[in-house]
């Protein structure tokens, strides 16, 4: 699997699933990503050695049960000229006290990006049909590049792009993950941070994202703090002046490796559809993080 490259599931098509998400569950790997072919929005494929994916579902379609399941969101996964909504960035975690698999994404009306919202759906297996509960504004703010991180204790966090991207916020989520129960940061005002991923090592938290210039490449940075409420270090330089040519999509532990997956992106229109994926290693040393490059991925 070559970095930059649009990799291939087993039966030799190409995986569509970007600004994707690995979550383990059981003895398998479930990526989720974007999948903006036809009426899809968000793809699973399984694995159970990071290299070999099997597509499971286009769990999130224009033609998903709909389900209100609290007041204030919006219910809508096409326009009302029939045009395509847009759902980027999903993130899958396993709930364990209500069974669930909860999904977070940044939803757009698909035309422009003013929206800023953050949606949530729902299942009762990692890669069934899920069900759509609609969009909304946290507290009302801005909700772009967003991920989720769960800790250790099962609290869960949702991080997402605020102020037309110059905040970065932190959200605790309620136990069932289906809603913000707190603001605890904006982290980095002012400073324009996209495409959040956040990772822990040795009892610290490392959240890495990117700059903000659409589908272009820039020079990732990072973050440490020593819990997800506390106080988050200044950003430091991570990798090259392009991030080896890629925008953080989200941060995978296996067998003590840390494993960066971010995506090289085509760009706009058909371009987009060319987007590959890399895998970087990412090495801590005195609580410094570092990436590495690599012509092939290190799955
Ligand atoms: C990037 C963002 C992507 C996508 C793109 C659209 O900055 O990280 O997820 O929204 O802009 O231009």
């Amino acid at each position: 699997m070559k970095n930059g490259a649009l990799w291939t599931d087993i039966s030799g098509q190409p995986i569509h699933a970007h600004g994707g998400w690995i979550l383990q569950y059981g003895d398998a790997y479930y990526w989720y990503g974007e999948d903006r072919r036809d009426r899809n929005y968000v793809s699973c494929y399984r694995s159970t050695n990071l290299s070999d994916w099997e597509f499971r579902n286009h769990i999130l379609t224009m033609d998903s049960p709909m389900r209100t399941y609290r007041v204030r969101t919006t219910l809508k996964l096409q326009r009302d000229d029939g045009g395509k909504v847009n759902l980027e960035r999903p993130k899958v975690l396993y709930n364990e006290k209500t069974g669930k698999f909860v999904l977070w994404a940044h939803y757009e009306n698909g035309k422009d990006y003013l929206d800023a919202a953050a949606a949530v759906a729902t299942c009762d297996t990692p890669d069934g049909d899920f069900t759509y509960h609609g969009h909304f504004n946290p507290y009302g703010y801005m909700s772009r590049d967003c991920t989720l991180f769960q800790d250790d204790d099962g609290t869960a966090y949702f991080i997402s792009a605020s102020r037309d991207n110059a905040d970065m916020h932190v959200y605790r989520l309620s136990d069932d993950y289906m809603n913000v129960d707190a603001l605890v940061h904006r982290l980095w005002q002012g400073e324009y941070r996209e495409a959040p991923a956040v990772t822990k090592i040795g009892g610290r938290y490392y959240m890495l994202s990117s700059f903000c210039t659409g589908w272009a490449p820039n020079q990732g940075r990072y973050a440490v703090s020593d819990s997800m409420e506390g106080r988050w270090s200044a950003l430091r330089d991570i990798g090259d002046e392009t991030t080896y040519h890629s925008q953080p999509a989200f941060i995978l532990q296996k067998d003590g490796k840390v494993l960066y997956f971010g995506d090289r992106w085509g760009g706009n229109g058909e371009k987009y559809f060319e987007s590959g994926y890399v895998v970087y290693p990412l090495i801590e040393k005195d609580g410094e993080l570092h990436m590495l490059y690599t012509d092939e991925s290190v799955l």
